[in-house]
């Protein structure tokens, strides 16, 4: 396995493997990886010929009050996971080699970043798209591998590759959890025990909305009252919002119908978790 720092020697390993006929695998992430990030790896490793994670933390999808600075990291481990899953090729750029001047031009997605993380975190999404948008440019033609733990930034970096021609194909990979259901997240690294064993509840809340919608419950506010009321009754979660809508849009859907998605995040001390599940029902309701 290789470790790349610079944008010129990716440019060049990825130029090598297509001229040989080699199909190419993105896996971006910011590191610290966890068996999320490896199942996305494991993803690439078995449709392509060469595999490349990315390992940064983007400053500019951080707002000035977040965790940029205490974002974990851990380049040595990382690189282990990497090797182990088969990976071929590490691409870990400093801050000055992805941003070497003042950003000038960024991508900014309009519609589904209006919601959730979105509005939540109003500067986020354009930072996580201009990211992207170069990790792509960089890597040239390939595939490219996101968790639907991020579903809202599925969405936005798949909207991405599409609106601006792109030469990827985003792949979306489901969500990897411990066994009490809580989804791997790097951030789970912030939570102190007690938080750690309340966590779960958002798992639970979400699947306890999804139950209800199996169960006949075709009203999106009654299930998003009992999905927040579930979260809400854990005095360690601090909820920030839960939402009901279609899993293609991202939009309200009323009454549910087809492909519906749950999706809540709260916060636990620290820790601001997200989480989300889905429901398919006849497209007619
Ligand atoms: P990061 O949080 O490191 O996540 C990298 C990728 O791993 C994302 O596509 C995320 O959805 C996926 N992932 C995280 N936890 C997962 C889990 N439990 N199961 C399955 N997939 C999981 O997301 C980012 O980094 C950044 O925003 C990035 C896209 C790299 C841009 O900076």
């Amino acid at each position: 396995m290789l470790l790349v720092t610079t944008a010129a020697e990716l440019r060049a390993h990825l130029d090598a493997v297509r001229r040989d006929g080699g199909r190419v695998g993105l896996v971006p992430t910011m590191g610290f990886l966890h068996d999320g990030h490896v199942s996305l790896m494991a993803a690439s490793v078995a449709d392509n010929d060469c595999t490349v994670v990315t390992i940064f933390v983007n400053p500019l999808q951080f707002a000035p009050t977040e965790d940029l600075a205490a974002y974990p990291r851990d380049l040595d481990r990382d690189r282990e996971r990497c090797e182990e899953a088969g990976v071929d090729l590490v691409f870990a750029p400093s801050v000055e080699e992805m941003y070497p001047a003042p950003v000038q031009t960024t991508v900014t997605v309009d519609g589904i970043t209006a919601t959730m993380e979105g509005a939540s975190r109003p500067t986020h999404f354009a930072g996580v798209a201009t990211v992207v948008a170069k990790l792509f440019a960089l890597a040239g033609p390939c595939r490219a591998y996101f968790g639907e733990k991020d579903f809202q930034q599925l969405a936005v970096v798949a909207t991405m590759a599409r609106d601006l021609s792109f030469p990827v194909e985003v792949v979306g990979c489901p969500i990897v959890r411990e066994a009490d259901g809580l989804a791997l997240s790097s951030r789970n690294a912030y939570l102190t025990e007690e938080e750690r064993a309340a966590a779960p509840v958002l798992h639970e809340a979400l699947e306890a909305g999804a139950a209800a919608v199996r169960d006949g419950e075709r009203d999106p506010e009654e299930v998003r009252a009992l999905v927040a009321a579930t979260i809400r009754a854990e005095p360690r979660a601090e909820l920030d919002y839960v939402a009901v809508v279609d899993a293609g849009t991202l939009e309200p859907v009323d009454p549910l119908r087809g492909e519906v998605r749950l999706l809540a995040a709260a916060r636990f001390g620290r820790a601001r978790l997200l989480d989300n599940v889905g429901v398919s029902l006849p497209a007619g309701g």
